[in-house]
């Protein structure tokens, strides 16, 4: 598995996966406005292909990851869990002690995968995501300490 930073040479290839998994996914220039505000960065897997991506925002102490994507023929291989070790080891490094995600509570296989992760749920907003046909959903907001070290079963 290769995981690197993102570049901008990338854009094309991070919305290809978001695509891929999101249903709509964002497109290049979506996802440059993002990736290019401040405390921002982005990491991409590659196999043959870009397999994986990961968005995220280190800022004044706090990260969040904005969006994490695993094309469908590559799941169950732990690159959903290599990006969001990376992503949380950069942000502590850029000096953040905490990470946040939103994720919908009708999405349990990456709530388990943020709960393996380290991640605890730290709230909830209501009707915050609207999926095909209108239904609203809610958001499960979790937050990983990036302080304690060994939280993760991933990490090492
Ligand atoms: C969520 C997502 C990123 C996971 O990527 P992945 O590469 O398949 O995840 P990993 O292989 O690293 O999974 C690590 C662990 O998380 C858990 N997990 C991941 N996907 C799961 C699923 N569908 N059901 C149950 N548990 C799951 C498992 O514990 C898994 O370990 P295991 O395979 O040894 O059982 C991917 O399914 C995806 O892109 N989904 C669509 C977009 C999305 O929901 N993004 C996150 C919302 S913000």
């Amino acid at each position: 598995m290769n995981l690197r930073p993102a570049v901008e040479a990338d854009l094309e290839a991070l919305a290809r996966v978001h695509r891929a998994a999101f249903e709509p996914g964002w497109d290049a220039e979506e996802i440059a406005d993002l990736g290019s505000g401040p405390g921002a960065f982005a990491l991409i897997v590659e196999a043959d292909g870009p397999i994986g991506m990961i968005l995220c925002r280190a800022i004044a102490g706090e990260a969040e990851i904005l969006t994490l994507a695993v094309d469908p023929a590559a799941r169950r291989g732990g690159v959903g869990a290599a990006l969001v070790e990376a992503a949380a080891g950069l942000a502590r490094a850029a000096g953040a002690g905490e990470m946040f995600l939103e994720v919908g509570l009708d999405n349990p296989g990456a709530i388990a995968l943020y709960e393996r992760a380290g991640f605890v749920r730290a709230g909830l907003r209501k009707a915050y995501y609207e999926r095909a046909g209108g239904a609203r959903v809610d958001a499960l907001v979790m937050r990983r300490d990036l302080n304690t070290e060994g939280e993760s079963p991933y990490s090492s």
